[in-house]
């Protein structure tokens, strides 16, 4: 059981008093085979400060980590980063074990904890706006607050200890990965899952991220460790991943090219990979991932790094086949920025999917690059060339 997990020393007087989700496999629809953990800190100073906390049903495990530390009843502070249920879900409880603690939280904290946590007397907590920039003397440390509004949530902000150079950065820098390592240094290359988790969590703001970027560089700030939400904290190397969302954030990509598709009756199949020999032959890196047999967290994952998708559906009932749609919606949701496309697909009468996939694909932010293609049935000779052409022209975009 994770509650058999000690509370870590981050740095003098800064603790780890998380939980880890082992056999979490679905957040919400991103699919999460590694789990996943809620961390939240502790600091112990002349006052003591807990900053987040883990989801409701962990609430007892805790504050039993907690209670290892410190009396729960003597936390003065509780900042709350970020009012999403898996980082605030356990505030009830921690307001009910210390009802004088004061909580910190942005404009829109305060607006989403009155919201959620109404029934459970938020209007009988004591809790302060603060801003980027506002400071909170523990003692002999000092916390400095920085807004992240829309990284991801409006209400998001990151808290910075300036004595420990520690920024305890909510959602982002986080990963998906529950392991009783804690840190980069200790679990071996964790920029995969990094790179899950931004692509899933944070790829439509990536605007957002930069600004980040440049406010945290105005308040020189010194960062000798990231201790994220979730997963691993960085304390070997944080430019590492500051650096990697600056990347992912302007949209730079590996020069390859993403086929994604599913087949009815592998004709779409047989198109999909004619295409990919195109490709191939002009000497351009191709990936070729069909939707039914991979998660949609691991396809998004590779559209990051992708600049051009095409993606094939059959025709079913006149419009896009179901699972096609399925991660056209997912994709308008993520909006990636400056990426290309291209649509293909079978089908046996009327046609209708290829038009309607564009379609999407425009309204996912994607700029299409050459007409789509929809062969009738399975392709023939003249098809397979059609499709070995377009293949060609398509590895034309990123050579
Ligand atoms: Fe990990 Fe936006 O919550």
């Amino acid at each position: 059981m994770t509650d058999e997990v000690e509370p870590l020393e981050l740095a003098r007087g800064v603790y780890w008093v998380g939980v880890i989700d082992w056999n979490l496999r679905d957040f919400h629809g991103y699919v999460t085979p590694k789990g996943t953990t809620y961390n939240a800190y502790l600091i112990v100073d002349d006052t003591i400060t807990l900053v987040d906390t883990v989801k409701a049903e962990f609430s007892a495990e805790m504050l039993k980590r907690i209670s290892q530390i410190v009396d729960p009843a003597k936390i003065d502070h509780v900042i709350v980063n970020h009012v999403e249920m898996d980082h605030s879900g356990s505030l009830p409880a921690i307001m009910t074990a210390a009802p004088d603690a004061t909580i910190y939280c942005s404009k829109n904290g305060k607006d989403g904890l009155h919201l959620h946590y109404k029934a459970d007397g938020c209007e009988d907590w004591a809790i302060e706006v603060v801003k980027t920039g506002s400071e909170l003397s523990l003692g002999s440390k000092t916390l400095m607050f920085i807004e992240a509004t829309m990284l991801h949530w409006p209400d998001s902000m990151h808290t910075y200890i300036k004595e420990d150079k520690i920024l305890l950065s909510s959602d982002a820098f986080g990963q998906h990965i529950a392991t009783s390592k804690p840190f980069d240094d200790e679990v071996g290359d964790v920029m995969a899952e990094a790179a899950e988790y931004y692509a899933n969590i944070l790829m439509p703001f990536g605007r957002v991220i930069l600004k980040y970027i440049d406010t945290v560089k105005e308040l020189g700030i010194d960062i000798n460790m990231i201790a994220p939400g979730h997963g691993i904290i960085w304390r070997q190397d944080p430019a590492k991943i500051i650096e990697a969302y600056g990347r992912w954030a302007r949209g730079e990509t590996n020069k390859k090219v993403l086929i994604i598709y599913d087949t009815m009756w592998g004709s779409t199949h047989i198109m999909a990979n004619s295409i990919l020999e195109g490709i191939k032959a002009a000497g351009v890196e191709v990936k070729l991932l069909n939707i039914r047999k991979n998660d949609l967290s691991g396809i998004i994952t590779e559209v990051l790094e992708a600049p051009v998708i095409i993606v094939g559906s059959p025709t079913l009932n006149n419009g896009i086949f179901p699972s096609v749609s399925e991660l056209l919606t997912y994709l308008k949701g993520l909006h990636p920025k400056g990426k290309q496309a291209v649509a293909f697909g079978s089908y046996g009468w009327g046609g209708g999917a290829v038009k309607a996939v564009e379609k999407e694909l425009e309204m996912a932010g994607f700029e299409l690059i050459e007409p789509g293609l929809q062969i009738r049935y399975r392709p023939d000779e003249e098809g397979i060339a059609a499709c070995l052409q377009l293949g060609d022209r398509i590895a034309g975009f990123v050579q």
